[in-house]
């Protein structure tokens, strides 16, 4: 329990505002885990984070957002793409803080810009929504990819006389206005928060499954996992970016994570586990397997997953488990990071899969 003092009172000394309703519960999934024999599956609630309706945004957006305070910002601008959760908790938060927000989406070819699901919750939290046409080239993952758009709005910020604060996508990578890793801290802390709380079930995870998008969820995890539970394997569900470059984003913001802790520790090349094979067919295409997973914990659970994070990272989960990847006896934490507002924009392929 040292470690875990000693990790707490750094992760403490940042910044912090206060937006997501914390500890998050663990629940056992006893009607999952009877269909699988020899696996404990454990949920940890991160859809319960309490922020415009919860998800794993919650918890980056307070130390991200105290950098903000800190540097007299007064308009958050951040990117992404139409149905973002990412975007939505942004201007939840920064209108609970008194911010302006301007959320930029990218629309893919075909997309819809109907106002539903996180594109509605947006629009109701009054954030200025620049929707801009995406083609195969936009790189939406890196602040490079989209520089042209967010330059724009910075300058017409700046001329109007207002401090504007560029936050990464996902609030993952250090760039734009943050200078360090501030998304990856606050899952670090939860880390410590699932350590805490499965110690007190005499169960810490062998494995924790988790939805991968942006990166510093898995990052902020296995930070938290190397310095107090490194057996606990962190395992990433790839929903958009393939195994090099998906990999890549979770090392650097880790390293950087590191460093921000002034931890000494280094990543072994094997630490970053990134699956990309349940990507299927990308980001956002609901797919049969995906439906068959929100059907199952909806049925088993009654707890509800999204079509394109956690649903993808279930259905990836289930079939780890069918293929023996768990060794038997093994206790596995599913992170439940929210995304459900995405349900109802994707009724109808929902419902084309779903038996009813
Ligand atoms: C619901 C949900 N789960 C998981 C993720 C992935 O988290 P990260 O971007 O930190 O990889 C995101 C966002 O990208 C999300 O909205």
């Amino acid at each position: 329990m040292e470690k875990l003092n000693n990790l707490e009172e750094k992760t403490g000394s940042f910044p912090r505002v206060p937006l997501a309703h914390l500890p998050t519960p663990i629940e056992q999934m006893k009607r999952l885990s009877a269909g699988f024999d020899g696996i404990d599956l454990l949920i940890k609630r991160d859809d319960g984070t309490g922020l415009a309706f919860g998800g794993n945004k919650a918890r980056k957006l307070e130390f991200i957002l105290a950098d903000a305070l800190a540097k007299n910002a007064d308009t958050i601008i951040t990117w992404a793409g139409v149905q973002s959760n990412w975007c939505r908790q942004t201007a939840a938060a920064a209108a609970r803080l008194g911010l302006r927000s301007i959320v930029v989406l990218f629309r893919k070819p075909g997309g819809s810009t109907e106002p539903d699901g996180n594109l509605l919750l947006d629009t109701i939290f009054n954030a200025r929504v620049e929707i801009v046409e995406a083609s195969a080239e936009t790189k939406m993952m890196e602040l490079s990819g989209v520089a042209g758009v967010i330059d724009a709005l910075v300058e017409e910020e700046q001329n109007a006389g207002r401090v504007p604060y560029v936050a990464s996508i996902g609030g993952s990578r250090v760039e734009g206005s943050m200078t360090e890793p501030l998304g990856a801290l606050g899952y670090v802390e939860a880390f410590s928060e699932i350590f805490l709380q499965t110690s007190a079930m005499g169960r810490v995870p062998d494995a924790i499954v988790l939805a991968t998008g942006s990166g510093s969820t898995q990052a902020g995890l296995l930070v938290g996992a190397m310095i107090l539970s490194p057996e606990t394997k962190i395992i990433g569900i790839s929903v958009s970016e393939e195994k090099e470059t998906m990999s890549r984003y979770v090392r650097e913001i880790s390293e950087a994570t590191l460093d921000l802790l002034g931890v000494d520790q280094r990543l072994e090349e094997d630490d970053v586990i990134v699956l990309p094979e349940y990507l299927q067919e990308g980001y956002g295409i609901m797919t049969r397997e995906v439906a068959d997973a929100i059907d199952l914990v909806a049925t088993t659970e009654g707890i509800l997953l999204d079509p394109v994070y956690t649903g993808k990272a279930m259905s990836g989960l289930i079939d780890l488990i069918g293929r023996g990847f768990f060794p038997e006896g093994s206790t596995v934490l599913f992170l439940h990071s929210g995304g459900t507002p995405a349900l109802f924009p994707y009724r109808y392929d929902l419902i084309k899969h779903l038996d009813r």
